[in-house]
């Protein structure tokens, strides 16, 4: 068996529809193509809707599955609601969302304009709050049971993070509002957890932060202690189960899945495994020599 095999049985999905903003592209898109080889059907959504529509039809001739492209820009509610609206039109009913859309650039605070900050809280937190109070409301007033919505965000929502502090901000919102709804709102048979995946290659995200001159300086694989980046599947994989129905005493949590990357930067003696061998034994005779 290998890790980034599909791990789940091929019915594990079967009866759900699925909604992934920014499933056009990046990690949304590979995780709708396994919801499909799952059997949900799967409504992807992003501003961009051609690039849509190639990713639907791509991904229904590779699975088989059905797959729905809506355009939405998730910083504006009416098209929340609008998209809304055409997926229950297509599908009669949505029982997972999964808020995947992002936005962000690595950039020095002092560089930012007051719209380039809002810009990134706009799309991250702003965005997921239109979607989920959209499709909770409505969850509320069908009384439709069993529903759940998947935020992913990233480890430096619990760490914070100089250079992307708007994301940063964002994000840390979006895992407060993922805690706070999975109690408030489990009454009515929500359930809400998230995931935080450290470094996995995407355009999106690799294009905008780390670029060439930084990716030679700083390899994100140098500081993961397994020593590679994530494999989309693995992603894939863990947020299938939280959103099925084997997922179903999960609630309110953040799963980390980054091959122990943030634990190593806060750690504060990780960097000694840069010491050699023959340092260690002068090391060691030295602070034996303090103890006697
Ligand atoms: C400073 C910048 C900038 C930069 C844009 N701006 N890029 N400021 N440095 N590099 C400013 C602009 O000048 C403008 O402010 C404001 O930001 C909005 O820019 P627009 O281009 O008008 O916005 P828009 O067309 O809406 O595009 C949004 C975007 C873009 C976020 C800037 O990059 C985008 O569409 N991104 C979507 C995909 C994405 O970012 N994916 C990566 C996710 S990765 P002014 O004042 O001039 O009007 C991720 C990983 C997390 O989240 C963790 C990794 C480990
Ligand atoms: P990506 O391919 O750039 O995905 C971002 C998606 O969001 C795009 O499909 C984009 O589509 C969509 N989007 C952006 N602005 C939008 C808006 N206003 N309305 C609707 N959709 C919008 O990057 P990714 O790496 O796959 O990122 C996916 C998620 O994983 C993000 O939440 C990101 O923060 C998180 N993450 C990624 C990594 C990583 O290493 N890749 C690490 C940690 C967390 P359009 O441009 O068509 O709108």
């Amino acid at each position: 068996m290998k890790h980034a095999e599909q791990m789940l049985r091929d019915d594990a999905l079967a009866g759900k529809v699925i909604v992934v903003t920014g499933g056009g592209s990046g990690l949304g898109k590979s995780m709708t193509s396994y919801f499909l080889k799952l059997g949900a059907r799967v409504a992807i959504t992003s501003r961009n809707l051609k690039k849509l529509e190639t990713t639907a039809q791509e991904l229904m001739q590779e699975t088989g599955g059905d797959c729905y492209a809506v355009a939405c820009d998730v910083r504006n509610i009416d098209e929340v609601e609008a998209m809304h609206i055409q997926v229950l039109e297509n599908y009669g009913a949505v029982d997972v969302l999964v808020n995947n859309a992002a936005g962000n650039f690595i950039a020095p605070t002092e560089r930012l304009s007051s719209n380039a900050f809002d810009t990134i809280l706009d799309i991250v937190l702003k965005g997921t709050k239109n979607c989920t109070l959209t499709f909770g409301k409505h969850w509320i007033k069908t009384k439709q049971k069993k529903t759940n919505v998947l935020n992913v965000v990233t480890t430096y929502a619990f760490t914070g993070s100089g250079y992307v502090v708007p994301s940063a901000c964002a994000k840390a919102g979006v895992l407060a509002m993922t805690r706070s709804l999975a109690v408030e709102w489990a009454k009515y048979g929500m359930r809400f957890n998230a995931v935080a995946p450290g470094p996995f290659p995407t355009k999106g995200a690799w294009d905008r932060l780390l670029p060439a001159p930084i990716k030679r300086k700083f390899d994100p694989k140098k500081r993961i202690p397994i020593g590679r980046v994530g494999e989309h599947q693995e992603l894939s994989n863990l947020v299938a189960y939280i959103i099925s129905d084997f997922g179903a005493y999960l609630n309110g949590e953040v799963i980390t899945i980054d091959g122990g990357e943030w634990l190593k930067g806060a750690g504060q003696f990780n960097n000694l495994e840069q010491v050699k061998k023959t340092m260690w034994d002068l090391l060691e005779l030295a602070i034996r020599r303090k103890n006697s």
